[in-house]
């Protein structure tokens, strides 16, 4: 599988077997030339996407040794993105599956991110690559699913019950900013390098400050649910440093920059962990049947009163609670290294193994998008390409649409914070991912049981007549006449 990936700053491909074997990858990213903007140009970004694309995916490929047409399949994220971005990947999917015909896979770009904690020998790749990744031991499997899923990257904050692929119940969302656009736009106030990103700065200048120096608010604190909030303690940051960061060229500006740092840091992870060590009790909830699931976040049932909503160590669960043996940790802000510490802790308070991929595949990759792409492949979920006559029709077009604005889904844990849409956004908003997909496999699965109907209408019908098409089928086979003519 060819993965594309475009729909943010980096321009990224990978080539990945159906056993997890990363055949080639490459990655062009834009850090520099967004650096003075203060965030992604989507103009400058989408120039540089259409620059990168072709040599991208020609090196991913060189490097697997393989042609386009050695491929079975090629995945793009198509959503959620910047528009103009997304349109280049798209497009150079199209012009590889039309010129090898192959099957093109629609991604959902948060779906990438969650689902390569799933690739398969994950643990090993992580060792090789020796960055901290995979607290899986080698030989350990992959997470199978239901698992809980921290999002965290520069565009979504997101905590979700991972049911299956394409299955996604929300359990906390942020009503703000993001973790990683808060990492950004601190490391921006505090005068750090921004490239390739704030986060990786602001960790780096966090890990020589102390984070007891400055007292900053865990956000949140009175409301009990999983939702994320970081517009306040980015307030705060901005007010601590307007009255005690030393001016420029001053001896102690160096240490007060580390030690904001780190408090905020702290802070936010502390945020995070709470957050989570909740969620892993609404997720055995929601999987024991509980009563909190809720579509659309109606029904503001309080889970925190039940038997596993303090995320506790998980004895007493029942069967498909106990199915929930892992939280993976996702996007670009996974690839922090202290966040995983934490992280791991309250996993293990839980009795829940940590899964994060390796930090090159937490940062949008292409690996991420092919592995996703298989897993979509398998299910049949694919649109298969397209024939000679569609392409003189000009219905290559509406082949693979975009979606800049795409839920993951629109199933809400009933404790989330109500969220308060105007109208025009809900009209705008793409049906979820989760829909969607359940919908197609209901349509896959109705056009594979009426193949079977058909099947047994031509065997005669009746019990055993499937069995009885088969042998027939073999014995036409046997004789040389079609099955049809046989009956
Ligand atoms: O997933 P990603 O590559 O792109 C999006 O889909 O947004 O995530 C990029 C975000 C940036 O906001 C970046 O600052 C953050 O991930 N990030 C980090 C670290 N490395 C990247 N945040 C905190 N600590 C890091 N080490
Ligand atoms: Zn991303």
């Amino acid at each position: 599988m060819l993965g594309i990936e475009s729909s943010c700053d980096d321009t990224a491909a990978a080539v990945v077997t159906s056993d997890g074997r990363v055949l080639g990858e490459a990655i062009a990213g834009q850090a520099a030339i967004h650096a003075p903007y203060g965030g992604v140009h989507p103009a400058l970004a989408s120039q540089a996407h259409a620059a990168a694309i072709d040599r991208v995916v020609a090196d991913a490929l060189s490097r697997a040794g393989l042609s386009q047409h050695d491929l079975s399949a090629v995945a793009v994220t198509v959503g959620p993105g910047l528009s103009l971005c997304l349109d280049v990947g798209v497009r150079k999917a199209r012009a590889v599956s039309r010129a090898a015909a192959l099957p093109l896979v629609p991604v959902h770009h948060m779906e990438a991110h969650t689902l390569v904690a799933r690739l398969a020998g994950l643990a090993a790749h992580a060792a090789s690559g020796g960055d901290g990744g995979g607290v899986l031991r080698d030989g350990e499997p992959a997470p199978a699913f239901p698992f809980l899923c921290l999002l965290v990257s520069g565009g979504h904050n997101l905590l979700v019950v991972v049911r299956g692929v394409g299955d996604y119940l929300q359990l906390g969302s942020t009503l703000d900013d993001a973790l990683g656009e808060a990492y950004d736009k601190v490391a921006r106030m505090l005068g750090l390098e921004l490239n390739p990103h704030g986060g990786a700065a602001l960790e780096a200048a966090a890990r020589l400050g102390d984070a007891s120096r400055y007292a900053l608010s865990v956000p949140m604190q009175k409301h009990a649910n999983c939702d994320f909030s970081f517009a306040g303690l980015k307030t705060g940051v901005r007010l601590c440093i307007e009255s005690e960061l030393p001016p420029e060229g001053d001896p102690g500006r160096q240490q007060a920059v580390a030690d904001i740092a780190a408090s905020f840091q702290s802070v936010a992870t502390q945020h995070l962990c709470q957050r989570v060590r909740r969620g892993i009790g609404w997720a055995r909830d929601s999987l024991q049947g509980g009563s909190s699931a809720g579509s659309g976040g109606s029904s503001n049932s309080s889970s925190s009163s039940s038997s596993s909503s303090d995320g506790g160590s998980g004895s007493g669960l029942d069967g498909s609670a106990a199915a929930l043996r892992h939280l993976v940790v996702a996007g670009g802000v996974a690839s922090n290294q202290y966040i995983r510490q934490q992280l791991a802790q309250v996993a293990e308070a839980a009795g829940l193994q940590l899964v994060v991929p390796p930090a090159r595949w937490c940062t949008d990759n292409g690996v991420m998008v092919a592995w996703a792409g298989i897993e979509r492949y398998r299910l049949g979920l694919y649109q298969p390409p397209l024939g000679p006559l569609q392409l003189a029709a000009g219905e290559e077009q509406e082949w693979v649409d975009l979606r800049p604005r795409w839920p993951l889904t629109a199933e809400k844990h009933g404790g989330s914070t109500p969220q308060v849409r105007s109208s025009k956004a809900a009209s705008s908003m793409a049906r979820s991912l989760t829909d969607e997909t359940r919908d197609a496999l209901a349509t896959l699965g109705s056009a594979a049981a009426g193949e079977a109907e058909e099947a047994t209408r031509l065997a005669g019908g009746g019990a055993g007549a499937e069995r009885q098409w088969a042998s027939t089928k073999t014995a036409a086979g046997e004789a040389g006449v079609g099955a049809a003519s046989c009956l």
